[in-house]
């Protein structure tokens, strides 16, 4: 079997890359030798295949359940947090029987009903930075998007145990962005106490804290059901598999934890990201703000999320510095022609969301912030792929887009910001997703009203 080319150094080095720089690696591989690369990060592990050419994408993402699969076995890295039963860690007919259960409430009705919760939740957490008090905007967009999913898994956002698993979460999420966490990962065996070294203890005893709160809540659920809860613990309690067996508690709690993890941490970095770029580009603020003005006072949620230059920007923010960098791992599991290249079982194939957005023939001047392309072209879901796609697209991408788009017009509607440094923010590893390399810290400089557009056309 030959495989695509990929760098010659020991394994272990280029795992070092992998974790410290992973971008510039990629990056370094793609230039050397093309959108499909092999690389090796444990000497006794199969090689893994990185892939940013959109026909081979389309084949990886529409094969999934042929000669390719997604198994969750290959997302170790996240079983620590996750647990053994999450939809991320679980495969096959498990796999998609916990998709179905999970996918409803994160569409139509139900996703609608969130609007008004966001729109609150981002009301209540901006009005506490008050006029020249400069804040890190990616905390800020952390306290909405963690009071957002805990009320929507939930129900409840305030009150002691909310809090504590808020605090809990935060802190664990912090301290497992850096490298060393990242590297106590990839390396199971180091994940023990070293003395005074403590730090997979006390990231463990963070983990214990949050689920006994969990637990507590199940255990508070079971003992005094109540049927009008339309929260995802509610559903997720009342579903039955076709055994009519209902979900374990552990089941319970890696679902939950799935969910608040997943949910959270990402969308924040995103909304972060948006900020930065529409404050550093004005034109780009201006064109927003007429077209969020355009629409007057509190507009309907459902026109918010319409406006097609809000959506450009979006668009643009996820294309430019994915959060997500890869798709999940795929396995080949019979032999396999995938693009120019007979792969044999076993070996693994992953995409590339970050190459495929840096693709000078996709996107020309790929490192400029530009929202105007999603205006003028459209791309497929093997060009621009934010969320994944196949098997194992992500169940919160709708919810995600809702997210960011009404905490950006309810932000910018009432609020006039401005970036407290105009120096370029770089993406970074942070855990296993991508964020800001530094802070990015921004200042209210006033209250904004929001400009009648009656107004504005007689001005005009
Ligand atoms: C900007 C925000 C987000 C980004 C960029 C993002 C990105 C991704 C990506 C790339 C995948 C892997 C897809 C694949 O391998 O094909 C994924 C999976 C997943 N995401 Fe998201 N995500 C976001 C927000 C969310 C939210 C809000 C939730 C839930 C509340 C969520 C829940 C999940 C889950 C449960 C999976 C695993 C699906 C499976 O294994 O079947 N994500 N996400």
């Amino acid at each position: 079997m030959k495989l695509p080319n990929g760098p010659q150094s020991p394994a272990v080095l280029q795992m070092l890359r992998w974790i410290t720089s992973p971008m510039s690696f990629m990056e370094t591989c793609a230039e050397r030798y093309g959108d499909m690369f092999t690389i090796r990060l444990q000497s006794k592990s199969p090689p893994l295949i990185f892939v940013s050419n959109p026909e081979v994408l389309q084949q990886i993402l529409t094969n999934d359940t042929k000669g390719l699969e997604a198994p969750g076995d290959t997302n170790l890295v996240f079983e620590s947090l996750l647990g053994k039963r999450s939809v991320i860690t679980i495969s096959r007919a498990e796999h998609q029987r916990q998709r179905q259960l999970l996918l409803p409430p994160f569409h139509g009705e139900r996703m609608r009903s969130y609007s008004q919760i966001i729109s609150d939740i981002t009301e209540k957490v901006i009005s506490q930075y008050q006029i020249g008090q400069p804040f890190n905007i990616r905390s800020a967009a952390q306290a909405i998007t963690l009071r957002v999913i805990m009320q929507a898994v939930f129900g409840l956002d305030e009150g002691p145990r909310a809090e504590k698993l808020q605090h809990f979460l935060g802190e664990m999420l912090e301290k497992g962005s850096s490298v060393l966490s990242v590297a106590l990962l990839y390396f199971p065996a180091l994940q023990r106490d070293f003395g005074p070294i403590n730090f997979w203890g006390k990231q463990m005893r963070r983990q214990q804290d949050a689920d006994k709160l969990i637990y507590e809540e199940i255990r508070e659920r079971r003992e005094q059901p109540d049927p009008s809860r339309t929260d995802i613990l509610s559903l997720l309690m009342a579903a039955k598999d076709e055994a009519g067996q209902p979900m374990t508690d552990e089941e319970l709690r890696d679902e939950l934890m799935t969910l608040l993890i997943a949910g959270h941490e990402t969308t924040a970095t995103a909304i972060a990201w948006a900020f930065y770029w529409i404050h550093k580009i004005p034109s780009v603020r201006q064109k927003l703000l007429q077209e969020l003005d355009s629409l007057g006072d509190n507009p309907d949620p459902s026109a918010i999320f319409k406006l097609p230059y809000l959506n450009a920007v979006c668009s643009e923010t996820l294309r430019i510095y994915p959060v997500a960098m890869l798709t999940f791992p795929r396995v080949v599991r019979t032999p396999l022609s995938l693009g120019s290249y007979e792969l044999e079982p076993d070996t693994i194939v992953i995409g590339s969301i970050y190459l495929t957005h840096q693709r000078e023939d996709l996107y020309p001047e790929p490192k400029q912030f530009k929202p105007e392309r999603f205006l003028e072209q459209q791309f497929s879901p093997y060009e621009y792929l934010p969320f994944g796609g196949g098997a194992r697209r992500c169940i919160g991408l709708a919810f995600a887009q809702l997210e960011m788009k009404l905490a950006l017009a309810k932000i910018l509607s009432s609020q006039v910001l401005e970036l407290v440094d105009n120096g370029e923010v770089r993406p970074k590893r942070r855990g296993l997703v991508t964020g800001p390399d530094h802070p990015i810290n921004m200042v209210v400089t006033s209250q904004r009203q929001v400009k009648s557009p009656i107004l504005q056309t007689t001005t005009v």
